[in-house]
This record gives C-alpha cells, sequence and structure tokens, in this order.
C-alpha cells in the first residue's frame, strides 16, 4: 500500500475561510491526502487567503517565499493558493511567486481534485471562475469523523452591498443562499458527528434567503427549524449588516433559547457623513435604535462590531462620533481597522487621511473598546453561566470552553467533559477568559 500524500492548510482571514478550509481538506481526502500540521512534511501546501487589508494580502507573499525552499527538500511538493487573494489577484500570483502551481478562488474549491490531478501531472492550474453548479453540492461525500463541538456551517456568500472600502463583493462574488434543506441536513449530520453548537455563516449572513418548502427562507425561519434539530444546543450567526436585521430576526432573538445572546453587527463608523460616503446606507441612529430594539428582547444581548478608522477625509469630528457611539453601545468586544486602500473599490480613488492621525484615532478608539470590555468581562464575576466545553486547559483537572456570550471561560476541578454543556459560576475575570467553579 501507497502511503498518503500529505496536505497542510494554513487558513487567514475570516470564518468562512475556516470553513472553507476543512471542505478543501475533505475534498482533497478523496484524493488520498491526510492532513499535517508541520509544513515540512507535506506534498501539498495550501494557503487559503484573505484580501481584506494590504496586509493581509501581503502576508501571502512573505509566507510563499518561507516556503519555497522546501521545494528544493522536496521535489514532490505542490503550492496552492486558494481564498480571497487568489481570486483578486489570479495569475499575477504565479507571475510573483513562480513556485506556486495552482491558484483556486472560493467558487471553484469542488474542482480541486481535478487540478490536484493537473499539478500532479507536471503542469500549474487556475480556477477563478464562479461556476454556474453549486460547490455546496459537489463538496460532498465528507468523512463521517467525530467533530470537536462548535462547528461553523455557511449559509450564504457573497456581497451585494458594495461598502465603498471593501473587495468582498468582488472577491466572492453576487450574493447566494443554500437551500433550507441542505443547511438542515448538514447541520444534522454535524450534530451525528459530536457538534453542539453551531454558527451560521455568511459575508451578509443576515440577507440569507435560501430557498425552503414554502418560498424563500428568512434567517430568522431557519434558526428555528435548526433550533428543533435534536441534540443541536446552540446556534450563532455572523456577519450580519444592520440594515438586513428583521423584526423576525430580532424577535428571535428573544423566542428562540437556542439563538445564544451575542451578536456581531458591524457599524464602521458613528458618522453620518462617512457613512454615506462608504455606501452603508445606515446612519448612526437608525443602528442605536436597532440595538435598542434587540435589547429590548434580550437584554442581557452582548454585542459586537467592527470600526474603520482614517476611511478617506475623516475629520476630527468624524471621528469623535465614533468614539460617541462606541461610549453609547458598549460593545463587550470590537475590531477596529485602520482603513487600507483596495484597488478597483470605489474609495480608493479619495484623499487619505494622514497616516499618524489615523495611527493616534486606532488607537484612542481601540483603548475605549478595550476599558468596556474589560468592565463587561467584569462585570461576569459571581454570574451564573453555561459552558460548553471544548478541551482541556492547561493546568491540571481544568477544562476550557466558551459561555452563551461566546467569552472564554476556564473550569477549575472540572467535573465535565468535552461536548458537556456545565453550568458553573464565574469566580475572577482575566485579560482575555474568566475563570469559574462548578455550580
Ligand atoms: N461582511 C461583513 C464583514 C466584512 S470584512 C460586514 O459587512 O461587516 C470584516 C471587516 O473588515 C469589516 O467589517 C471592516 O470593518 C473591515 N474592512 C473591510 N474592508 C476594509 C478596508 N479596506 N480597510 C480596513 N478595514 C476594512
Ligand atoms: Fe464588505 Fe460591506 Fe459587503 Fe460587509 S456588507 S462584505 S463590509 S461590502
Ligand atoms: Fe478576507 Fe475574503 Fe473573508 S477577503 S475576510 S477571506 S471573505
Amino acid at each position: 500500500m501507497t502511503s498518503p500524500k500529505k496536505l497542510f492548510i494554513k487558513t487567514y482571514g475570516c470564518q468562512m475561510n475556516v470553513y472553507d478550509s476543512e471542505r478543501m481538506a475533505e475534498a482533497l481526502g478523496g484524493q488520498g491526502y491526510v492532513e499535517t500540521l508541520d509544513a515540512a512534511d507535506a506534498d501539498m501546501i495550501l494557503l487559503n487567503t484573505c484580501h481584506i487589508r494590504e496586509k493581509a494580502a501581503e502576508k501571502v507573499y512573505s509566507e510563499l517565499g518561507r516556503l519555497k525552499p522546501l521545494k528544493e527538500l522536496n521535489p514532490n511538493l505542490k503550492i496552492g493558493v486558494a481564498g480571497c487573494v487568489a481570486q483578486a489577484e489570479g495569475e499575477e500570483i504565479m507571475r510573483r511567486q513562480p513556485a506556486v502551481d495552482l491558484v483556486v478562488g472560493p467558487q471553484s474549491y469542488h474542482r480541486l481534485p481535478q487540478m490536484e490531478a493537473r499539478v500532479r501531472a507536471g503542469h500549474t492550474a487556475l480556477d477563478t471562475d464562479f461556476p454556474e453548479e453549486d460547490k455546496f453540492e459537489h463538496l460532498k461525500g465528507r468523512p463521517k469523523a467525530r467533530r470537536a463541538p462548535a462547528a461553523f456551517l455557511t449559509v450564504q456568500e457573497g456581497c451585494d452591498k458594495f461598502c465603498a472600502f471593501c473587495v468582498v463583493p468582488y472577491t466572492r462574488g453576487a450574493e447566494v443562499s443554500r437551500p433550507a434543506s441542505r443547511v438542515l441536513d448538514e447541520a444534522r449530520e454535524l450534530v451525528e458527528r459530536g457538534v453542539r453548537e453551531i454558527t451560521l455563516l455568511g459575508q451578509n449572513v443576515n440577507a440569507y434567503h435560501g430557498a425552503g418548502p414554502k418560498g424563500d427562507m428568512t434567517l430568522a425561519a431557519l434558526i428555528k427549524d435548526l433550533a428543533k434539530v435534536d441534540g443541536l444546543e446552540r446556534i450563532r450567526y455572523t456577519t450580519s449588516h444592520p440594515n438586513d436585521m428583521d423584526d423576525a430576526l430580532i424577535e428571535a432573538h428573544g423566542e428562540v433559547p437556542e439563538l445564544m445572546p451575542y451578536l456581531h453587527l458591524p457599524v464602521q463608523s458613528g458618522s453620518d457623513q462617512i457613512l454615506k460616503r462608504m455606501n452603508r446606507s445606515h446612519t448612526a441612529e437608525s443602528y442605536l435604535r436597532l440595538l435598542e430594539r434587540i435589547r429590548a428582547v434580550r437584554p442581557d444581548i452582548i454585542l459586537s462590531g467592527d470600526f474603520i478608522v482614517g476611511f478617506p477625509e475623516e475629520t476630527d469630528a468624524d471621528f469623535e462620533a465614533t468614539m460617541e457611539l462606541v461610549r453609547e453601545v458598549r460593545y463587550g468586544y470590537a475590531y477596529s481597522f485602520k482603513y487600507s486602500t483596495r484597488p478597483g473599490t470605489p474609495a480608493a480613488e479619495r484623499p487619505l487621511v494622514d497616516a499618524d492621525v489615523a495611527d493616534a484615532r486606532l488607537q484612542q478608539l481601540q483603548a475605549l473598546i478595550t476599558e468596556h470590555q474589560r468592565d463587561i468581562q467584569g462585570s461576569m464575576v459571581g454570574r451564573e453561566v453555561s459552558v460548553l466545553v471544548e478541551r482541556a486547559g492547561r493546568e491540571p483537572g481544568q477544562m476550557l470552553g466558551k459561555s452563551e456570550y461566546l467569552h472564554a471561560v476556564h473550569i477549575d476541578d472540572a467535573k465535565a467533559a468535552i461536548g458537556d454543556i456545565a453550568k458553573v459560576r464565574i469566580v475572577e475575570a482575566k485579560t482575555n477568559s474568566l475563570r469559574a467553579v462548578h455550580l
């Protein structure tokens, strides 16, 4: 028997890439590959890349430079680039780094087995189509191995919003939703394999409108159906756009106990002038009113958001409006980024904010966010929460998992196994995690 070929995948960017990397590993599993955690041991290295900011894209080229010498040590090694850099830059990647054998865009992963055969035969392979066929349907035949208790499930891909700064509508294409029956089948299969929490993924997941038994279904309807799946205890979804938070989805946060009290709802800026230039089609005020409605049905919900500082022509007053919005919302988590020019997007044409000014604003915003984050973590001390146990902690007897609010929780002297949902009391808030004891 020949020994299996080894596959090393490195994933950058968002959770959708994490999900895609799992699917690619499974697709290549059918070609006799098993995964390795050691790039030096691999016959195929795949970088699943992100194009969202310039730094993210440049990281890929420096990684390729580091990996190239491995080809001299192992003449059988093939190197592939997948994901959003593959989609955005295509052939240019092979020109810049000739060690690359294969370039595959996010909509073509089901064609990987054929592409692999091509590179094994000594050719290069490039596919950045947006094919008619449904890649999810062609990525079937997954192995039945046990899985970790928390899993991602992509239900929607692509984006039609065209925010002025963003590459996603170009790299992932138009908004497409998977039919509800396929999502439910995949969820049942995940549960059979030990999964108890599913995070539904989409670049714009609350715009979900997959085919259902009685016409198109909303995300709220899909969540309600998923909540009926026996053994599925927790549901989350990400990432959402404020304009697609419909009444039914807001209400679901109060009605569906399986829907966890955590919501990532990016706003990007607190200035209406900037929001307009960003083509966000919501205002700071409409966003705040939306959060009020969500908090009315689920008062303990923890909110998270994304911010861009230093968007072209952002003034001190615009930035102060962002700070004001953050003070009002008090996010449990928030991710903030310095604006990065992306070629081909409308904002790329506009005058930049001075880099030092943008840096200073970013620091100021991050300090405020961190302060709120700490306060909210601190306010958890003494509270009872339930933790989905995901793995053993560093110290003996300790287990690590996530609360319903997505806080990382260490349980001391844990009397719970992986996959259990443990009732605990928080006894200490650390910088990035909470410590708890059993009730
Ligand atoms: N679909 C999601 C997230 C997309 S990308 C949404 O609509 O919010 C994740 C985050 O990256 C964005 O929310 C935004 O804050 C940030 N981002 C996107 N393009 C960027 C750019 N050109 N420069 C800096 N940050 C950017
Ligand atoms: Fe990008 Fe805007 Fe679409 Fe989010 S909604 S993926 S930020 S274009
Ligand atoms: Fe990055 Fe593409 Fe996700 S650009 S954030 S990997 S959709």
